[in-house]
């Protein structure tokens, strides 16, 4: 099948091209509604379909005689530990923990948070919520207590499950503070919290509120799978917009158990009981679906690894991970690439592997930058894929169908739409522009399987925040363009969200926090290149007048509360005073002019700015401070 053929078929027959993907599960009641649509166009899939996407990915294959085959490794190099689990371990693991949160009371529809390190029982957190046809919503480890606080608030869980701690390289990170934190800072007080308590940390538990991961376990009993319909909601993933407050992505059942199935062939161009690593964390979208569910839904082996592609111990450590494993496919973000290339421009560290078995590498996350993607194809010899996507679509909406037809690799661009996914480049009026035209990257309504359709707990944020921009088609909030051959190059975000060593953050976000300190007036947060990170933030803040603040000491306190409210991996450190901020006559501040002088890009100035001068002020001030040239 050539990847135009495949395409075709799914853009003139979508029904009958999902129908046809949806019969490779093992569904209790296979779908009669394919695709449903409202007024507006968005599509609903497989919603009266009746499954279980826990049974699909273990049970299913326990009873197809997957069960002896290895289903999960746990490869820790912060703690020494390596674990292995067959689909019939991980089966009974995950069918006990359900048990568990049965025991604590939870049923279907309820929703439980869990904020984990990288360490099985994530995974088996998620399937046992999954099983019990419970709603999971995955809090990634290195948000703090106030980010966590606003998701107890938004999915109100019943459960929340945890761990004592998590290790970053060889700091240990006790997670119990960070809870209590965020349980005090919440209006909604979840009945109760599991510890997972690990012999790094132990967590004193809270009376009332708190239990011991491994005395319930002790008491529970497995328990079986709970049907569901495929319209009805897997999981909750937080992602940032452009406004302060994270959005809960809403992922139903039906549509991403096909989608995720179709893509391990047709993408990565897996078969069942071959190896994948998608060497992210269960916190991201890129876990939730290729760490967790499209390799377990596939038959394949997944690996679980907490550590990181440097420093644990060294950067040869990716390439460890691959051969000790024989992994086939290798996922990650361009950071950790570029990462190890720092350390170990030449690869050394990747000669004492037998790298044989790893056919090939995928990147996402951000855009594959062109020496990045030249440099691992030259020291690995394997093809390097770029593919892009985003947590709303929950997986890949371009890519080089490398199941289907390898196409050639083009430098920059993450290769041709997926099937099902109807890209149109834009102009702010909607108008289709020609190809090789930059403009904003649209997807035309229904969106395909797995797609989000809502916004948890509020419809209104699904509608306006993607799709009142152009009638018919979903926002990306990316910019980019198609060459003459069909390539989609995906250049950047078009809006506030910034992206920093892959982890998907917004501006807004940060700029509330910087302004709640008692010396700042007002700021702009906006993302400065870099070589490593991508990018990173950095904040431009006026001063209330009459304040007197020492730059550096304004800087530390700047850096400490933007930690504690969202958290490091923010990598916030500059900020630079301005006795102004360039702005529209309409009081807009002009953050794209402010963040191409930051990178040293030709910038406009719009005829409608306040006062001229402000720019050659800016300009002046960043160069007294070096960071412009
Ligand atoms: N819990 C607590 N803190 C965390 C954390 C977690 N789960 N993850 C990261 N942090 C902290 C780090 O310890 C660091 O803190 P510090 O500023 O006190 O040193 C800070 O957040 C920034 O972390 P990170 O961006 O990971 O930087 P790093 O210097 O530790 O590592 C890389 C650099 C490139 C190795 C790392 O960014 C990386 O592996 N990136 C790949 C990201 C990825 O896989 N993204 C998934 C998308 S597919
Ligand atoms: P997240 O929702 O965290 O996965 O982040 C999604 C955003 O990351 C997208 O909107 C893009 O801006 C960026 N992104 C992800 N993958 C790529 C890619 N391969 N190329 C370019 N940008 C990407």
């Amino acid at each position: 099948m050539s990847y135009i053929a495949e395409y075709q078929r799914s853009m003139n027959d979508p029904e009958g091209f999902w129908r046809k993907q949806a019969e490779d599960l093992d569904w209790f009641r296979f779908p009669q509604q394919t695709l449903t649509r409202d007024a507006d166009g968005v599509g609903y899939w497989f919603a009266d379909g009746e499954m279980n996407t826990a049974y699909m990915a273990l049970d299913h294959h326990v009873k197809n005689g997957r069960g002896g085959q290895l289903a999960l490794i746990y490869d820790s190099p912060v703690t020494g530990t390596k674990a292995k689990y067959t689909y019939a371990e991980l089966t009974d693991a995950v069918a006990r923990t359900a048990g568990m949160l049965a025991d604590l009371g939870v049923v279907k529809g309820d929703r439980v948070i869990i904020y984990m390190p990288m360490i099985p029982e994530a995974v088996i957190s998620m399937l046992a919520v999954a099983r019990l046809g419970a709603i999971h919503s995955v809090v990634f480890g290195g948000f703090a207590p106030p980010e966590l606080a606003l998701r107890i608030d938004d999915a109100k869980p019943k459960v929340i499950l945890t761990a004592s701690c998590g290790i970053e390289v060889k700091r240990i990170i006790e997670y119990k503070p960070l809870i209590d934190k965020a349980f005090e800072l919440a209006k909604h007080k979840p009945q109760s919290c599991v510890i997972f308590q690990r012999p790094q940390a132990n967590a004193a538990l809270t009376a009332g509120r708190d239990h011991d991961w491994a005395a319930l376990q002790a008491k529970a009993k497995p328990v079986g799978c709970t049907p569901v319909k495929g319209s009805d909601p897997l999981y909750i993933l937080y992602t940032s917009g452009t406004t302060g407050k994270p959005k809960g992505v809403v992922r139903e059942n039906g549509g991403h158990a096909v989608a995720l199935k179709y893509s391990m062939s047709a993408i990565y161009d897996m078969k069942p009981g071959e190896v994948f690593w998608a060497s992210s964390d269960v916190g991201w979208v890129v876990g939730h679906s290729y760490i967790v569910y499209g390799p377990l839904l596939h038959g394949c082996t997944t690996v679980v690894y907490e550590g990181k592609p440097i420093m644990t111990p060294d950067a040869g450590a990716l390439w460890r991970v691959c051969a000790e494993y024989g992994v086939k496919a290798l996922f990650t973000a361009p950071t950790a690439f570029r990462a190890v290339k720092k350390e170990d421009p030449q690869a050394l560290l990747m000669k004492p592997y037998d790298l044989s078995k790893l056919l090939t590498i995928f990147s996402a996350g951000e855009r594959l930058d062109p020496p990045t993607e030249a440099w691992l194809t030259e020291v690995s010899g394997k093809p390097v894929i770029d593919h892009w996507w985003q947590t709303e679509t929950g997986w890949a909406i371009t890519a080089n169908l490398r199941g289907v037809e390898p196409m050639p690799v083009k430098s920059g661009s993450s290769t041709m739409p997926v099937p099902g996914f109807d890209i149109q480049i834009l102009d702010e009026n909607g108008h289709e522009v020609g190809r090789g035209t930059q403009g904003y990257i649209a997807l035309k309504l229904p969106l395909p399987p797995s797609c989000l359709n809502r916004v948890w707990g509020d419809d209104n944020k699904f509608r306006d925040g993607y799709l009142s921009m152009f009638h018919g088609y979903y926002a990306t909030g990316d910019g980019g363009y198609i060459d003459q051959d069909g390539y989609v190059f995906v250049m950047g975000r078009v809006d506030d969200v910034i992206n920093v060593a892959g982890h998907r953050l917004s501006t807004g976000e940060i700029e509330e926090v910087i302004a709640t300190h008692p010396a700042v007036a007002e700021c702009a947060v906006i993302a400065r290149d870099d070589d490593l990170k991508g990018q990173v933030p950095m904040g431009l803040v006026v001063l209330k007048s009459g304040a007197t603040m020492d730059e550096a000491v304004l800087q530390k306190e700047l850096v400490t509360r933007v930690r504690d409210a969202i958290g490091a991996i923010t990598c916030y450190k500059d900020t630079v005073v301005l006795a102004r901020l360039p702005k529209t006559r309409s009081g807009k501040t002009l953050r794209k002019t402010l963040c191409n002088i930051v990178n040293g890009k030709p910038y406009t100035v719009p005829s409608t700015i306040d006062d001229s001068g402000v720019i050659p002020e800016i300009i002046e001030t960043l160069r007294s401070k070096q960071f412009v040239a």
